[in-house]
């Protein structure tokens, strides 16, 4: 029910149905990057539908890479690792990973190229890559704080051996990017494990990529072949299902060929121990991805904490495990994730505000939030601060509020996921 940017959401009895979630955004932009510096021809089925990986193609297309598209099919003609210079700023829209990641490849080109973004990703910071990608060679300039627009001179790298102080899988991915066009051997080491889908984009395309613990090491001078592959599902869309399911203890959902690479599929263990009922079958692995199919059923919802490994496990699913807090019997207190308040928008703050909003007691805190349980909302209006998971994430809480709920510039939401609200209708028992 998409009405002038407004989505109104009103509660329902349960969930129930079967979903097969959009194609994984991190990996839609790693093997669209990937395609477009290879030699030859690849074939992406199930390609991301959101804004964002249609983001990277854009700049792809202006960096001289052909590529066409029918519906979620994207087939790339790589043009092996020298791009063309583009001739105006490259839109990164609200992708802050197509700007980092990107950048990678741009810092071992020989011209000089500028990322712009929209408002959100002018704010975010990019130190964070500029640094490591200045200290391999690449000339870079960027707006006070490391913000964007950056203007990145690339040229000759030399490998660098790198311990990131962020744990961040756009960074890790970026400097390994680089680490292709660099002289020797590029060594980053993370402080925790994060997403690993770089480190197996890589090898999927014919790189040899070394991993140990936290390490991952990559030799510069790599050819890199074309690649058929149907990327898995979406996770982090199917997160918003997952909970919503967790909401009504007689629903039953079925999401089918979903992404289950255990760097990313902590919400599942977190999930079932919170007493909600899954179980995976189906299980396959292509190109080094696991992908499944989860059944899930809603029971009593406990509570739980969230810390650091955690937290950036599930990095991208605690807005909506925020939003469903004060539905389970003790609570959900979330810690360790400062990383919010530099995503699409704070998180921290715009959870707050939007639980709050609803009548809910929440406990901002620097690094988190304290949600108590047992708690009753009520439908309201939700601002998600123009944040695509924010939205997501107050139309899974409304779904068992009292009263309806209006989202307004809910269409936030086709950054990652366009499909998001009519498939939300088609779960809804009313
Ligand atoms: C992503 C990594 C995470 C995540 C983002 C996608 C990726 O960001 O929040 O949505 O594809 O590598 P950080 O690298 O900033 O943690």
């Amino acid at each position: 029910m998409l009405q002038s940017g407004s989505v109104v959401i009103r509660p329902v009895r349960t969930v129930a149905g079967t979903v097969r979630p959009p194609g994984d955004k991190s990996i839609s932009h790693r093997y669209a990057m990937l395609a477009g510096i290879a030699e030859g021809t690849s074939r992406l089925e199930n390609f991301s539908t959101g804004a964002d990986c249609s983001s990277t193609l854009a700049c792809l297309r202006a960096l001289g890479v052909p590529w066409e598209r029918s519906a979620n099919v994207v087939v790339i003609h790589g043009r092996g690792t020298k791009l063309q210079p583009p001739t105006q700023a490259l839109d990164c829209g609200n992708s802050g990973s197509t700007m980092r990641m990107l950048s990678g490849i741009l810092a071992g080109q020989d011209f000089t190229s500028e990322l712009v973004g929209d408002d959100s990703l002018s704010r975010r910071p990019m130190a964070r890559i500029i640094a490591p990608l200045q200290t391999m060679g690449a000339k870079i300039t960027a707006q006070e704080g490391g913000r964007p627009p950056l203007r990145i001179t690339g040229g000759r790298l030399q490998a660098i051996d790198y311990k990131m102080p962020v744990a961040s899988a756009q960074v890790k991915t970026c400097l390994l990017f680089a680490g292709l066009f660099a002289e020797g051997e590029t060594r980053v080491e993370e402080p925790v494990n994060t997403r690993d889908h770089g480190e197996l984009a890589l090898r999927a395309f014919g790189a040899e990529v070394k991993t140990q613990g936290r390490e991952a090491c990559i030799a510069g001078k790599q050819d890199l072949h074309a690649l058929q592959a149907t990327v898995p599902g979406d996770l982090s869309s199917a997160a918003f299902f997952f909970c919503a399911a967790a909401l009504f203890p007689d629903s039953r959902l079925i999401i089918s060929a979903v992404g289950m690479n255990p760097t990313r599929s902590g919400l599942l263990d977190l999930l079932a121990g919170m007493g909600v009922r899954i179980s995976v079958t189906q299980l396959e692995e292509q190109h080094g991805e696991l992908i499944g199919t989860v059944q899930v059923q809603g029971a009593k919802l406990k509570g739980t904490t969230i810390r650091s490994p955690y937290t950036e496990m599930l990095i991208d699913e605690i807005p909506v495990l925020a939003a469903i807090a004060p539905y389970t019997s003790s609570g959900i207190e979330i810690r360790d994730a400062r990383e919010l308040r530099v995503k699409e928008s704070d998180r921290i703050a715009a959870l707050a505000a939007n639980l709050r909003a609803m009548g809910a007691t929440v406990e901002e805190l620097e690094d988190g939030l304290r949600i108590p349980g047992e708690q009753t909302l009520r439908g309201t209006e939700i601002d998600p601060f123009g944040d695509h998971r924010i939205a997501m994430a107050f139309a899974v809480a409304a779904l068992r509020a009292h009263g309806e709920t209006t989202i307004h510039r809910a269409d936030a939401a086709v950054i990652s996921y366009p499909e998001f609200y009519s498939t939300l209708e088609t779960l809804g028992q009313i």
